[in-house]
């Protein structure tokens, strides 16, 4: 049977990587979280002291960016590929809610969004992949064969994160939370490279409403079609 990309982009939290762990899994397929690449580069950007609240130096993070090697490791215990930063497993180190904070505007930087779609561009060479972020079905891949766009209301992603980041321990405030989602979604959406978009061929998942379950037999289905026609 031959293989197709599909691209998953959306809001944050709309529980994209979730969705696509699971149909890489089912489907056979390789799963790329293309948002751990661009927290991985802003972990590289914190570790450097090269962005705070105050501060970010995007020029010598730019001078820097062929110091940053990125890598996806299997992991078989987890049962996906963990993010790997100049060698170091970083999986953990770049989900904390002060990567979130930073990671739109590190994402913003043309420079720093050019080595990564080149670094997409060859792990989607085979095909047979799941990718989810926010520019893939309109940047990275605009001939994915299935495009599916994630959405969910900004109290809804906030409840699921704040919840997430409550079982990791981390002592955050729901409020916190919802400005996060809030203020990524605005940086994302109005940034001038490669903007949050919905692809116009994209099928719209709005899951505020919707269980786990029902969504993802709906989007198991769409992907059997879009195999059945490539
Ligand atoms: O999917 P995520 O929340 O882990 O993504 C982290 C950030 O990276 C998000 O705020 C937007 C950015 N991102 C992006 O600009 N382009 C992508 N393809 C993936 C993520």
């Amino acid at each position: 049977m031959k293989k197709i990309i599909i691209a998953v982009d959306g809001y944050s939290s709309t529980g994209k990587s979730t969705v696509a762990k699971q149909l890489a899994k089912v489907l056979g397929y390789v799963y790329v979280d293309t948002g751990a690449m661009y927290r991985a580069v802003t972990l590289f950007a914190m570790q450097h002291d090269l962005i705070s609240k105050d501060e970010f130096d995007k020029e010598k993070l730019i001078e820097n960016l062929s110091a940053i090697q990125l890598q996806f490791q299997f992991n078989a215990e987890r049962g996906f590929a963990e993010m790997y930063l100049n060698g170091e497993n970083v999986e953990d180190k770049i989900r904390t809610l002060e990567v979130s904070n930073y990671v739109s505007q590190v994402a913003a930087v043309p420079e720093v969004r050019k080595k990564q779609v080149e670094q997409q561009h060859k792990l989607g060479d085979e095909k047979g992949i799941v990718m989810d972020g926010r520019d893939i079905g309109t940047v990275v891949f605009p001939q994915a064969e299935l495009k599916l766009f994630m959405t969910a209301s900004a109290q809804t992603r906030a409840q699921r994160r704040f919840d997430e980041l409550q079982q990791k321990g981390e002592n955050v405030s729901f409020e916190e939370v919802l400005e996060n989602v809030k203020s990524r979604d605005h940086i994302d959406s109005t940034r001038k490279d490669s903007p949050l978009v919905q692809a116009t061929d994209a099928v719209v998942i709005d899951n505020s409403n919707m269980s786990k379950e029902e969504q993802f037999e709906k989007i198991l289905s769409l992907a059997k079609t879009a195999i059945e026609k490539a």
